[in-house]
Parts: C-alpha cells; structure tokens; sequence
C-alpha cells in the first residue's frame, strides 16, 4: 500500500472558527457526552416513513416497523430543506469523522451526542493488492479501525444518542457478536442497561470478550441470530426495551456516513464500483442512502454500482439475483465461516434489495475458501487484518475478475466491515504453529538454515 487517501481540504485537525463536536483539549480527545449542536434556525429537513406505503411515523417515539403494514421505517431526507441547513465549505473544514456530517444526521440540535469518535477511517490505496488479483484500482475502506472494531460504531454513536434523547433506559440488540460489542460500549459511554442475545456458540471470541468488559448482560440464545433478533423484536415493548439492531432507521443514518467519507477521501466524487459484504443487509442499504444523498445534494455528480457479497451458505439476498426472484426465500440454517454474516432471514431484505438494484448492481456469492483466501492476502499484501467477513468483499472482487464480470480496467471501492483480532480462532487455525526452539542462539541459527 502506498497512499493513504486523505480528505482533500481538511489540513487542519481542529479548524478554527468551527467547533469540532468532540469534547477535547488540545489533540487529546475525550470519549463521552458533547453538547448539542445548537445555532441551526432552519426546519428539520427528516421525516420517517415506511418504506413500503409511506405512512409518516412520529420520530419521537421508538418505532422500527409501520403501524399499518408492518414493513420497515426509513429517514427521509428533505432535498431543499437539507440544502438551506447543509454548507459543504462548513462540512470540509472538521475532521472525518461521523459527526462531519452532522446535519445530515437526524438528531434535534438540542441533543447530547455520545461518541468516541467514530468513523474517519481510512480508505487505503491497495496497489500490492491490486497488482496481485490484476485490477487497475482497488481502494480498500477499512472500518476495522473503529473504537470497537467494527462500522456498527457508525451507526451506534448516533443510535445511543437518539435512545438518549427519547428517554430509553435500556438498549438492547442481537448480534452475530460485532454490534452486541459496539452496543455494549456505548450504552455504558452514556450509562445505559444493555442486553444482548448472541446465538449459542456461534459468536467470535473477541467479540463475545467486549461485550462482556463493556458491561452488557449477555444472553447465550438457543438457536441462531434470526431467532435472537425475532425474540428481541417480539419483547421490546413489553420489556421497554430500545432496539439498536439495523432495523433501528437510526442505525443506518449513522452508518451512511461511510459513503459521504469515501466521496470526500477520493476527493469529491464517487467510486465506480462498492464491493460490500451482506449479512443482515442494513450496512449496504445505509451506504446506497449515502450516495444517493450526496448524489441528490449536488457534493457528487454520480453513485457506485453495488456489488453486495454473502457466504454461499448464508445468501439469501444473492439468491434472489440469480434467480430473478423479488421475494427473499430465508436459509433456514445458515452456516459460514464469517460468523459475523451467517444470517438466512435478513431483516433489511427489502431494503438491501431496492438499494443494489437502484445502484444497477447486484449480489453473488463467495464460498467460505474465498473468503479465507482473500483475508490472507490483505493481511500478507497489504497489512490489513480483518476478520473473515470483512474479507468477504474482496473475495467477490477476486471471484468476479475471475468470472470475466468485473473488468481489469475497474476501479473498485472494496468495505471491509470489521477487525481480524475480533475473531482469533479462525486466524489461528488457518496458520502455520509457531515453531519451537531452546533458548540458544545455535538453535535459532539451525532454523534459520545458518552455520
Ligand atoms: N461485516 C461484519 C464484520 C458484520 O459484523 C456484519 C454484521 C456485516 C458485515 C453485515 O452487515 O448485517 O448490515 O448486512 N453484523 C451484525 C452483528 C449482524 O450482529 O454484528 P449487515
């Protein structure tokens, strides 16, 4: 890797005359609650509608499903009235971060905002890797560096801070393991109850190892994270519970601002192409309403294809691709390496499904010896250590070239959800042993082939 692509214009890290919305005194940055935004006079420019009949739902209550068809709720974002609050000459003078964005953010210019400054990520020019797989240009979005490990901090920072402003005590989610450890962080960062249901046996050690550190009560489900989700969904009201899965519509505002961050990292304008991986499907659908977005805000003048990448024994959403089907038909058992993707009833499926095709993209799959494969050469080529399905893009990037359906001469965007250290086992058990030795120079010098 040679380049780190950076912001073009913000050279300065705290610029003067705009207050960036982290705590922090000199460089040194405060983890916690930052004041509201204030100063904006302008109407809100979101409403929350469902994303089937358009029925208008009240923000300032949870709700995650319409009231009368049962489809789920989206943040729609008014074009002129963005517009009158939203200055791009404002927005490049902070650093990258989430909060960048603020007002594009659905959250009222009175609340605190809970953060431990997420986002900002770096899309890493992979040419080593480029060079390897033959691809004219592969840019690599590496959300592994969030404060937890993975992008679900993007989309958690603004859900706490909406769960605060609406009054919730207590947060809950289940998790293939990345989100129960991000909500576990920020729901003790603003001093939250957090219960999380993982599915028995199924969730990476260190993911399982957050969760716990951060303070969650968490809860070992029978059964895999369809069933864990369909619990939490069916006993949230009851139990008072705010539900801070992707189905949140809060969860995707946060995590839109990936692809406001990719515009700006290649210097105001799209990429061609996004390779993103799908599991639940609400991280591919958050990018596509951050493209379009942009796109219909005048900062960029086009939007990626996308190519979203599922496990082949997880592929619900690539199914309905290859078959032409508009219905998603769930994989009653899952089962993957990227434990992190193994779901067969994706709650977004609509969502993600309307975004890919809107894109002209589509979805395909990878087998589980792809992903491995392609985890090793980012971690070898490029020093970049996902976890297995934060390796699952570029397996299709490496899988379509082969296909002949991707062309040499792409320009590939490729995300990489989540941190390798997250998943130690499957590392492990894919590499050599360490080789053991006596503590003797001479021993060493035996390995080494030496005199
Ligand atoms: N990559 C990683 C590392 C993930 O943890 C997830 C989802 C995805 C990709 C897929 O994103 O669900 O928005 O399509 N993890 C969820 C969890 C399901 O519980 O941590 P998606």
């Amino acid at each position: 890797m040679d380049t780190i692509v950076q912001p073009t214009s913000a050279s300065s890290p705290w610029p003067e005359g705009d207050m960036h919305v982290q705590q922090c005194e000199g460089l040194i940055f405060t983890p916690g609650i930052v004041d509201a935004f204030g100063g904006d006079t302008t109407s809100a420019p979101f409403e929350m509608r469902c994303i089937e009949c358009g029925k208008v739902h009240d923000m300032d209550r949870p709700a995650y499903a319409c009231t009368s068809c049962g489809n789920l709720l989206e943040i729609r974002m008014d074009r002129a009235k963005a517009l009158e609050r939203f200055s791009e000459t404002k927005m490049r003078k902070r650093p990258l971060s989430v909060w960048r964005y603020r007002e594009l953010i659905p959250i009222g210019d009175g609340a605190q905002i809970f953060t431990l400054n997420e986002g900002g990520t770096q899309l890493l020019d992979a040419k080593r890797l480029a060079e390897d797989i033959g691809i004219k240009r592969l840019y690599i979005k590496f959300d592994g560096t969030n404060p937890t490990g993975s992008f679900k901090d993007r989309g958690m920072t603004v859900g706490i801070t909406k769960a605060k402003e609406l009054g919730m005590k207590t947060v809950a989610c289940a998790s293939t393991g990345n989100t129960s450890a991000s909500l576990a962080a920020y729901a003790g960062l603003a001093g939250m109850k957090c219960v999380v249901l993982i599915p028995e046996g199924k969730v990476a050690l260190g993911k399982l190892a957050q969760a716990m550190m951060h303070g969650a009560m968490v809860v070992s489900v029978k059964g895999n994270f369809d069933e864990a989700l369909d619990v939490v969904m069916k006993s949230s009201e009851r139990f008072g519970l705010y539900v801070l899965n992707s189905v949140n519509p809060f969860r995707v505002e946060g995590q839109k601002t990936a692809a406001y961050e990719i515009c700006d990292q290649l210097g105001g304008r799209s990429p061609e192409v996004l390779y993103i991986p799908v599991g639940n499907g609400g991280n591919s659908a958050a990018y596509w309403k951050g493209f379009a977005e942009y796109e219909s805000l005048g900062v960029v003048n086009s939007h990626p294809m996308i190519r979203g990448i599922q496990a082949e024994g997880a592929a619900p959403i690539a199914r309905m691709f290859s078959s032409g089907s508009t219905e998603m038909v769930p994989v009653p058992k899952p089962d993957t390496v990227a434990t992190a993707i193994r779901i067969g009833n994706p709650a977004n499926w609509k969502k993600t499904y309307r975004a890919i095709k809107e894109s002209g993209g589509t979805a395909s799959t990878v087998t589980d010896a792809n992903i491995l494969d392609a985890q090793k050469k980012m971690a070898k080529l490029e020093g970049i250590f996902a976890e297995p399905a934060g390796a699952a893009a570029l397996a299709g990037v490496i899988a379509d070239l082969e296909k002949g359906a991707l062309g040499k001469s792409s320009e590939v965007v490729c995300v990489s959800t989540g941190h390798g250290l997250k998943d130690p086992d499957v590392a492990i058990s894919q590499s050599a042993k360490p080789l053991t030795i006596d503590a003797s120079v001479e021993s060493l010098g035996r390995l080494l082939g030496a005199r």
